[in-house]
């Protein structure tokens, strides 16, 4: 299947189908990452910058393995060791960088928007790892990969985002690709920190994390952003532990199997304990296995999906 866009810039407007079409891909690459010799040929000749603007651990590296196990050609970019920091714009870096004919950009940035604005300049295809609070497509691609391997399903399923959801890019691709697959998608942090239009996305509002956790066959923990947050709107990390940090006390109160999700990074002891985040329903480490082969799916289809890497020989 090829996917109607040339970029993923976001899981807004994206199809049940595609998304279907990426995550199937994705567990068959995840096939391909167990063989000995875990690399396909499929993206040879294809070039591949990796434009982080921004700090990242998982994405960045699970982005460059999943381009090196497709055996494509990959330049990483972060702005400590460019020529931005001489002042060279957005705009002309990425003109440079194209001149040098390359076919994909991964971007993490900033500012809202700014993978669209990269895509309006260039000719190849860009991928969003995440700008600003907007959209984290292949972050929200892999968490439904975990949870459609934890569960076996996620349509019907309730999958509650728990935290900061006004600055969250993760909680907002992950609403619009849940929705699309038919979840029942619930958040749930303090008042302030909950989007005004949020229930306009058919999202239902827990105020009280008890509540959250008698319904919730999923929770999506959130990383506490401190670097986000402005103008007093998150209490403090003491007083929103005691309110909506997920402990084990609390798990067990609900007496249900809830797994747990965090996109990391963790602030143990915060968003949630150490017990959960390493306990059995913790299903933390899975996404960043999982995230790999989502991005080597992702990267496959907007080349085209053309080539057979099931069974395909190893180099
Ligand atoms: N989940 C996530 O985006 O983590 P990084 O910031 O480490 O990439």
């Amino acid at each position: 299947m090829q996917l109607k866009s040339r970029h993923l810039l976001g899981l807004d407007g994206v199809s049940r189908e595609e998304i279907g079409a990426i995550m199937d891909t994705a567990f068959s690459f995840k096939k391909v990452l167990k063989r000995p010799i875990p690399k396909v040929p499929t993206l040879r000749g294809k070039t591949i910058v990796n434009l982080f603007y921004e700090a990242s651990t998982r994405t960045r590296f699970s982005f460059e393995l999943a381009e090196k196990r497709l055996s494509a050609d990959t330049l990483n970019f972060s702005t400590s060791s460019s020529s931005v920091l001489k002042g060279e714009t957005l705009k002309d870096t990425i003109r440079n960088i194209e001149a040098m004919k390359i076919d994909f950009v991964v971007m993490r940035h900033g500012a809202s928007g700014a993978p669209h604005f990269l895509a309006r300049c260039i000719d190849a295809s860009v991928v969003n790892a995440g700008d600003g609070i907007h959209e984290h497509p292949t972050q929200a691609l892999l968490d439904m990969m975990t949870i459609q391997e934890r569960l076996g399903k996620i349509k019907g399923l309730q999958v509650v985002i728990v935290g900061d959801i006004l600055h969250s890019r993760v909680a907002r691709s992950n609403i619009f690709g849940l929705k699309t697959l038919g979840a029942c998608v619930g958040v749930c942090g303090p008042a302030t920190l909950i989007p005004r239009e949020v229930e306009s996305l058919g999202v239902t509002v827990y105020p009280h994390i008890e509540d959250a956790l008698a319904e919730a066959d999923v929770l999506n923990v959130l990383r506490i952003q401190l670097e986000r947050q402005k103008g007093g709107l998150l209490p403090s990390t003491r007083e929103y532990r005691q309110l909506f940090g997920i402990t084990r006390q609390r798990l067990e109160q609900t007496n249900r199997k809830v797994t747990i999700l965090h996109p990391g990074p963790i602030n143990r002891g915060v968003e949630i304990d150490t017990d959960v985040a390493d306990g059995p329903f913790s299903v933390i480490l899975d996404q960043v296995t999982n995230g790999v082969a989502v991005r080597m799916s992702v990267l496959y289809l907007l080349a085209g999906g053309k080539g057979k890497f099931e069974g395909e020989g190893n180099e």
